[in-house]
């Protein structure tokens, strides 16, 4: 390494003051150039300072090299939009010095300048990635500038593709992440929107429950029942939503019915019961429109249904009256049983699971009795209820299967 020695064809240095013996000049810093920088490495010093001094006149900015290693020595402190390389030199020929300069600036563009004009060091300059390949001694320098200047515009294509494809993938990313966010954003709200659909509905059905003192949190304690012994026959998460969900909103049909029904003291007539009788299947009906319900509706339709086929609305019969099904309507029942009316007096709790046990294999199977015993066993029998502050006079009616 020597200081650098001073040249009228290029800038002056922001880079350090040293550089490879064979270089004739120092190029002004590692990053762009407002001139286009070239790179000439031939083994003869005549043609290296004639190349040098003519393309120093046409405004270029250029450093010379003697062999391969020099050029490659070169390349690696500093930039070149094209390489103008003789074939045939010591130490590191052309072809090697293409292969190993390609690797450290892929996007140079590489002319080939040889005496060795033959077809063949042509098709493997280009092989070896040269853009072009020019005849030694150059006779026309005007056509030899042109070939430079098109290996200019050819790294100027392969940088604006080379920006295009980051700018593309970047904008591909960005779009990627957008999407996902408002991915994100919709879900909550769909989260949101079912969240309050459901807290709509219980409000309104709890309101319901409250004005009559006999109903009053049936549905809580219904829910809390049935979910309580879906978890003692290990349902799945999935299942349980749909039980708590179901237990929430399974009387709901009752909104739409004649709330003199609903809250009316003492058992229906025949007519107001044919009437009530319709709340499951218009709870089903007006949830149909909320698919995020979709396996709700049937255990509300069904919460009534009775493994003989006695049940309502549709008379469903044996495995037809699922197993989340029978869990809701065994926790109705017994709800209804442990509950005071207007005409009877709570029903103990072993009692009402007598009661239940009574109707295994006609309305239900064993499995949703048994798990909501053990259930109740470890929570304590029924939830508590709210008395009626009325004065009340219970009269010996017995539970009706159908009472709930
Ligand atoms: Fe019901």
């Amino acid at each position: 390494m020597t200081p650098k020695r001073s040249d009228p064809f290029t800038a002056p240095s922001t880079v350090g003051d040293m550089v490879p013996e064979s270089g004739s000049c120092v190029l002004s810093d590692l990053g762009r150039s407002v001139f286009d920088r070239i790179l000439v490495v031939d083994d003869e010093p005549a043609i290296r300072e004639v190349i040098q001094e003519y393309l120093s006149m046409e405004g270029y900015e250029v450093q010379t090299a003697a062999d391969g290693i020099d050029a490659l020595e070169i390349m690696r402190r500093y930039e070149f939009d094209v390489v103008i390389t003789d074939l045939s030199m010591p130490n590191l020929d052309g072809f090697g010095l293409m292969k190993q300069a390609l690797k450290i600036q892929p996007l140079t563009s590489i002319i080939v300048l040889s005496g060795q004009g033959t077809f063949e060091n042509a098709i493997e300059a280009v092989h070896r990635g040269a853009y072009d390949f020019v005849a030694k001694p150059v006779r026309d320098f005007k056509t030899f500038k042109l070939t430079i200047n098109r290996g200019l515009e050819h790294k100027s294509l392969l940088i604006n593709k080379q920006n295009y494809q980051s700018n593309l993938e970047t904008m591909v990313e960005a779009q990627t992440r957008e999407l996902a966010r408002i991915n994100r954003l919709l879900k909550q709200y769909a989260d949101q929107l079912e969240s309050v659909s459901l807290s709509v509905i219980s409000t309104l059905l709890t309101a319901l429950e409250e004005k009559d003192r006999y109903t009053a949190g049936h549905s809580r304690r219904v829910t809390h029942y049935a979910v309580g012994a879906a978890r003692v026959l290990a349902l799945g998460s999935h299942d349980l939503w749909v039980i708590q969900t179901a237990g929430q909103l399974h009387d709901m049909g009752k909104l739409m019915i004649d709330l003199s029904y609903v809250n009316k003291p003492g058992p229906l007539t025949k007519e107001e019961w044919e009437i009530m009788k319709e709340h499951p299947a218009m709870a089903d009906r007006f949830l149909a429109p909320l698919p995020f319900l979709e396996d709700v509706r049937p255990i509300i339709r069904h919460h009534h249904e009775r493994m003989d086929g006695s049940g309502y609305p549709d008379g469903l019969s044996g495995e037809a009256v699922d197993m989340k099904t029978q869990v809701l309507a065994v926790a109705d029942s017994y709800d209804a049983m442990t509950s005071r009316r207007s005409y009877r007096n709570p029903m103990p709790h072993a009692d009402a699971m007598t009661e239940l046990r009574k109707w295994i294999g006609v309305y239900w199977l064993d499995e949703p009795v048994q798990a909501l015993d053990e259930f109740l066993i470890r929570d304590g029998g029924p939830r508590e209820h709210v008395e009626p502050t009325a004065p009340f006079a219970p009269p010996a009616a017995p539970w009706h299967p159908r009472e709930s």
